[in-house]
């Protein structure tokens, strides 16, 4: 596989990449290394990195993720995205402490289990340096209520693809966040009903 058309691809990705650019422009004004969990098919991470070209993005993804991410970011990437690093949230992450002033993760809370995202923090709690961002895009819900009816489906959806899958809640993600030393800085409304969600580590 050497051609783009045939690399995984994510309309969702090229719906939402330029509303969040601007976001990430100003939260990460000041970062030098960023690592992305879950970076999937590496559509954000060229479009980002080369909109961010004062600061390093690091994808990452589960293993079998990690060729195709590597392809794309190959035949498309700019000079400042390292290598992928193949990252499991469940296993050591293979960053050494503090190695990153930035996490950013997209569209992946609601897909990982519950024991999952509890790790999620776990792991940035180690890897992200003091005063480090952690900035998560994607749906919640508020005090157990849907924002949208397409959330909704969505959520029932995501619920009969894998069971533990599902819509989390603000208020539990804050209280993880919270438990990682990490306080809530912002939570911006996204287009069709997502959130921008960012935190500073303490
Ligand atoms: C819906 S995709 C989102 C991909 C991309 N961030 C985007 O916005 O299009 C969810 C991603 O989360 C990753 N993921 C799910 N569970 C994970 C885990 N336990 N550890 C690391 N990544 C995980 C998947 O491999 C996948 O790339």
């Amino acid at each position: 596989m050497s051609d783009i058309q045939q690399l995984p691809f994510s309309q969702s990705c090229e719906n939402n990449k330029q509303a969040i650019l601007p976001q990430l422009q100003s939260l990460f004004s000041t970062t030098k290394r960023v690592l992305e969990v879950g970076s999937g098919t590496g559509q954000h991470a060229v479009y980002f990195a080369k909109h961010l070209p004062q600061l390093i993005w690091l994808p990452s993804d589960q293993v079998q993720y990690i060729e195709p991410l590597s392809l794309r970011i190959e035949l498309e990437g700019s000079n400042n995205i390292a290598q992928p690093i193949a990252l499991e949230v469940t296993q050591p992450w293979s960053l050494d402490p503090n190695a990153v002033d930035a996490i950013f993760s997209a569209n992946t809370l609601h897909i990982m289990s519950e024991t999952m995202v509890e790790a999620f923090f776990d792991g940035v709690k180690q890897h992200l340096e003091r005063n480090g961002l952690l900035c998560i895009y994607g749906p919640f819900n508020y005090n157990n209520q849907y924002t949208s009816d397409s959330n909704r489906q969505f959520d029932i959806w995501l619920k009969h693809r894998n069971v533990n899958s599902g819509i989390r809640e603000f208020e539990w993600v804050r209280e993880l966040a919270h438990s990682a030393s990490l306080n809530l800085m912002s939570d911006i409304d996204m287009p069709a009903n997502n959130r921008l969600l960012s935190f500073k580590k303490t």
